[in-house]
């Protein structure tokens, strides 16, 4: 394929959409790409693109909640109440399927997971289209998210026709994807939306142990890894040589004179901020070829506990 268009045109994007194509699209929390959710072959050309395993099942995106009951044949209160507190935004709920979803999108799974992106750009996409858009984060498979065009540039060039840029992405970090078990609210995903959040529409929230494959197979112990080796500033198994080592920390670093780079997600320890920076600063470190980037833990509440969650998974050597 010729080299990918970058580009503003919501018209042209639709149009290859239509066609079958798979457009990278610009999210809040992070670069989606996006093909027609009820066109099988649409669907398995975006995991060939992204060389993601098919028992890993895509979110479905639509424009409103009114479209929800185009995709999902049921909706509990408690999913309709964190519809109506969350979205449009970064929540991603797990509903039954109605029959038309096709397997491909769901992994087989009778349930699909479901997302009202807020990205204006996006929005005005989805209110466009005649059907809803599948996306995974337009990434190869367990590499670092894209949080601008240039990154999913850096990923998929000559791989899809068209990324339609909507600037920096403004959370930085996925949505958070849950699951409604009964009474309580079941994480899958830690993301954007804190548990703190969660908790303030239901009292019961968990979160699900990494790996537990046949709830979410999106939840594999590595993920989000730079070329770069990452490893946490608390694991003492591995001799960092730092003169070639970057530091990638929060807030205030006593420790970061010994490296050849230091970035601050936040040096005020604004975790918001931290969040956005997260994958930017991923992809600037991996462009710089050290041979290491020691990552420091933030602390273990609200976006945090996303953040941590991300850094382990990029530290995780399999
Ligand atoms: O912020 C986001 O969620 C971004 C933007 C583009 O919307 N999308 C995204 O998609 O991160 P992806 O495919 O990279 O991650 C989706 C996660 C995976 O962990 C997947 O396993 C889980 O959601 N998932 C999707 N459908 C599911 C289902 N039916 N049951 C359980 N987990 C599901
Ligand atoms: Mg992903």
């Amino acid at each position: 394929m010729l080299d990918t268009l970058i580009g503003t045109d919501i018209y042209y994007a639709a149009k290859l959409l239509a066609q079958g194509e798979a457009v990278a699209i610009p999210t809040e929390t992070v670069y989606g790409l996006g093909c027609n959710a009820f066109d099988y072959n649409a669907v398995k050309n975006v995991f060939n693109v992204k060389g993601r395993p098919k028992n890993n099942p895509l979110i479905v995106h639509c424009y409103d909640i009114n479209t929800v009951g185009n995709i999902a044949a049921e909706v509990p209160d408690l999913a309709y109440k964190l519809f109506e507190r969350f979205s449009p935004g970064p929540m991603s709920i797990i509903l039954p399927k109605v029959n038309h979803i096709p397997d491909i999108i769901t992994a087989g799974n009778e349930t699909v997971a479901i997302r009202i992106p807020s990205h204006p750009t996006t929005r005005q996409l989805l209110a466009m289209l005649p059907f809803p858009v599948a996306a995974p984060s337009a990434n190869k498979f367990m590499s670092v998210s894209p949080t601008s065009a240039l990154h999913v540039y850096k990923q998929l060039n000559g791989l899809i026709p068209y990324i339609l840029d909507g600037g920096e992405s403004d959370n930085g970090i996925e949505s958070t994807v849950v699951k409604i078990e009964h009474d309580v609210i079941k994480v899958l995903r830690q993301g954007s939306i804190t548990i703190e959040e969660l908790q303030e529409i239901n009292e019961r929230v968990a979160i699900a142990e990494p790996n537990q494959k046949s709830e979410s197979p999106g939840l594999f112990k590595k993920h989000y890894s730079p070329n770069t080796l990452v490893v946490l500033s608390t694991d003492n198994t591995i001799d960092i040589d730092y003169k070639n080592a970057a530091l990638l920390t929060f807030g205030e670093d006593q420790e970061s004179h010994k490296y050849k780079v230091v970035i601050n997600l936040s040096p005020t320890g604004n975790m918001k901020e931290a969040a956005k920076n997260l994958y930017k600063y991923l992809y600037d470190l991996d462009a710089l070829n050290l041979k290491c980037i020691v990552a420091k833990l933030l602390p273990e509440t609200g976006l945090g506990m996303a953040i941590n969650d991300k850094l382990k998974r990029a530290a995780t050597h399999l």
